[in-house]
């Protein structure tokens, strides 16, 4: 959700690097985007609507050239996309110019304030009181410090930000704070950064030090001061981040959301194999202290967003028969309102592909404050996220970097931790069957050639394709563990290509959907070789009485016969605990052939966004 980016140089423009930043950040954010740098003691900027490429049109025309700049692609929340909309906000004169992720809940009122002291809104936003309030303590300090300014008016903001905040009064340096929302800083030599996420510079730097929130800090170009949130100056760690040039590229895809797909094999291989030695899942996997969790836990409760939200639904299903463990799901922003009870001996499990979700995090620090001897459990893709360093324990899913909105690598990733968490804990509690446990390491062996073989339907949902691009609606159906999988597939269409999809249990059929059913809504089944594809079967033929077309994917054992309106797309054939794994890769790639052949940008589709770090 908004994407930061800042550099403090010294006698080089900044411009490159503000830019580049922008690109990598698009994944939080398109709608418009801007910069401003300070160009002789003054501030210059340029802001524009749309993707970073429209900003950069304008920026030919108009040159930029100073050496301390910030940069801010936006995804709106306060006001519509618009160049008065679009960040860097500045004050009074333009003086001060600031860049803003996040939500400042209490800014009708600082607004209310500001304009009785005679400030000027030129914007709808919520970030442009930030402005106004750093020009007011600016000008109350006798020595102009901005960073004095800084510190007195994110006292007065109640939200959540992550911002960068320049002056012409201060013309060498960047002064950053975050609360929050996510912010580090990069040290470069002689060159100093500040951005929403590693990635931004990974063209710069590989040293990093992440904000903590209430830290303000000034950057000068050789040198960083943070304080905390009582003004007193620490120091934050400094970490090596593993993110390379390489992770960003293409490789030659045409999406970074098909790369991504076809990334899934190595994904899986490499979450797998971190996760065992000597051949055998190691506990500490999930963190030191696993072990001792682990032993103490007698139920579990999943919190999540979006895919996140599907991995843990499909997770449910293998926890609780197999590890013998009562466990409930929720969508973070339910579970954070619904005044949940906490219960002695639970273990609170957060999945996020990035650890910076506005809605996951804030049940962590719920779950932390209201129920401080609880056990927290993360299963994140990004090692130094907020949520990773906030939980007791944590496993990486080594999916790689995911830029694509869509996810996809890190949905499948997720599942396998889920399921090594089940095996672990089956282990421990005894509940797991051995020949249940002997099916589920074999399965996992082999898992990474299942997916390539599922990937290898690729021309067979490219030539599928045709038969949605004109469709309005979708109705994907799946019973058990394939249920989640349905969902997860009705999101991937709905969120890239626009077409209204549901996933439904297909037990539900009966008691709504099926009201929808006929020859203009397909029905897309998912139904690899599980106990329940039986009673799926049944479901199915309810559809076909109702002259519905279907879209079976199948695995060659359920011997789903074809019929005129009945289409059966082969799906591998692999073990039914690790089936949904296998089973949702043809329906991302069925999401992305329809997507690009209705012509829809995949990688960023219209009104969302990779990183959710606003409520
Ligand atoms: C956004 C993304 C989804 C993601 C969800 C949760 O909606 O577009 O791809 O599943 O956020 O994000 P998280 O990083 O917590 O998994």
């Amino acid at each position: 959700m908004c994407g930061i980016v800042g550099a403090v140089q010294k006698n080089t423009k900044a411009m490159p690097v503000l830019l580049s930043g922008l690109r990598a950040l698009e994944y939080r954010g398109y709608d418009s985007a801007g910069v401003a740098v300070i160009e002789n003691g003054k501030i210059e900027c340029v802001k524009s609507v749309g993707k970073v490429a429209e900003l950069e049109k304008k920026l030919k025309k108009r040159e930029l050239n100073g050496a301390v700049g910030i940069a801010h692609t936006r995804w709106a929340t306060h006001g519509v996309p618009s160049e008065a909309n679009a960040h860097p906000h500045l004050s009074h004169n333009n003086e001060v110019a600031v860049v803003h992720n996040g939500i400042i809940e209490n800014h009708e009122k600082l607004r209310t304030r500001l304009e009785s002291e005679g400030y000027k809104f030129v914007s709808d936003t919520d970030t442009e009181v930030i402005a106004h309030l750093v020009h007011h303590y600016l000008n109350l300090s006798k020595q102009k410090d901005l960073f004095e300014a800084v510190e007195k008016a994110v006292h007065e903001l109640k939200g959540a930000y992550a911002i960068a905040v320049i002056s012409g009064s201060a013309p060498d340096r960047i002064v950053a704070a975050r609360f929050g929302s996510p912010l580090v800083v990069g040290f470069g030599n002689e060159k100093m950064f500040v951005a929403s996420d590693v990635s931004a510079l990974i063209d710069e730097t590989n040293q990093f030090t992440y904000l903590e929130d209430g830290d303000v800090a000034e950057i000068f170009a050789d040198s960083c001061v943070i304080r905390n949130a009582s003004g007193k100056r620490v120091d934050r760690p400094m970490i090596t981040s593993e993110i390379s040039a390489a992770d960003m590229s293409l490789h030659g895809f045409q999406h970074y959301m098909q790369k991504e797909m076809y990334d899934q094999p190595q994904a899986i291989k490499s979450t797998i194999e971190q996760a065992m030695k000597k051949g055998e899942i190691d506990v500490r996997a999930f963190g030191a202290k696993a072990l001792s969790v682990f032993r103490k836990i007698s139920s579990i409760q999943i919190i999540a967003c979006g895919t996140s939200y599907h991995a843990g639904l499909a997770a449910r299903y293998w926890i609780e028969p197999l590890a013998d463990l009562p466990c409930n799901v929720d969508v973070a922003s339910e579970y954070r309102y619904r005044e949940p009870r906490f219960r002695k001996g639970t273990l609170y499990v957060f999945i996020s592909q990035s650890g910076e979700t506005a809605d996951t995090l804030a049940c962590l620090n719920m779950v932390k404050r209201e129920s401080p001897n609880s056990h927290t459990l993360a299963i994140c893709n990004v090692p130094e996220s907020s949520l990773t360093r906030g939980t007791d324990l944590a496993f990486l899913t080594r999916a790689g970097k995911e830029i694509g909105v869509a996810s996809t690598k890190a949905f499948t990733t997720q599942l396998v931790a889920f399921l090594l968490l089940t095996v672990v804990l089956g282990r421990i509690r005894r509940t797991l069957p051995k020949e249940i446990d002997k099916k589920i390491m074999k399965g996992l062996l082999t898992l990474p050639e299942k997916v390539e073989e599922a990937l290898e339907l690729d021309s067979t949902l490219h030539r599928l394709a045709p038969k949605f691009t004109e469709k309005e609606h979708c109705l994907f159906l799946g019973r058990g563990i394939e249920y989640p999988i349905a969902l997860e597939g009705a999101l991937k269409l709905k969120e890239i290509s626009y077409i209204h999809a549901e996933g439904y249990q297909a037990g539900e059929l009966k008691h709504g959907p099926l009201a929808l059913v006929d020859e203009n809504m397909p029905v897309i089944a998912v139904a690899p070789n599980d106990a329940l594809a039986g009673k799926l079967q049944s479901n199915l033929k309810e559809v076909r009485a109702r002259n519905g077309k279907l879209f079976i994917f199948a695995s060659p054992e359920t011997k789903i016969v074809k019929d005129e309106g009945t289409e059966v797309i082969l799906i591998p054939e692999v073990d039914e605990l690790l089936a949904p794994i296998v089973a949702v890769v043809p329906l991302q790639l069925f999401a992305y052939h329809v997507a690009v052949q209705r012509g829809k940008d995949v990688d960023k589709p219209r009104n969302l966004a990779k990183s959710v770090t606003v409520e």
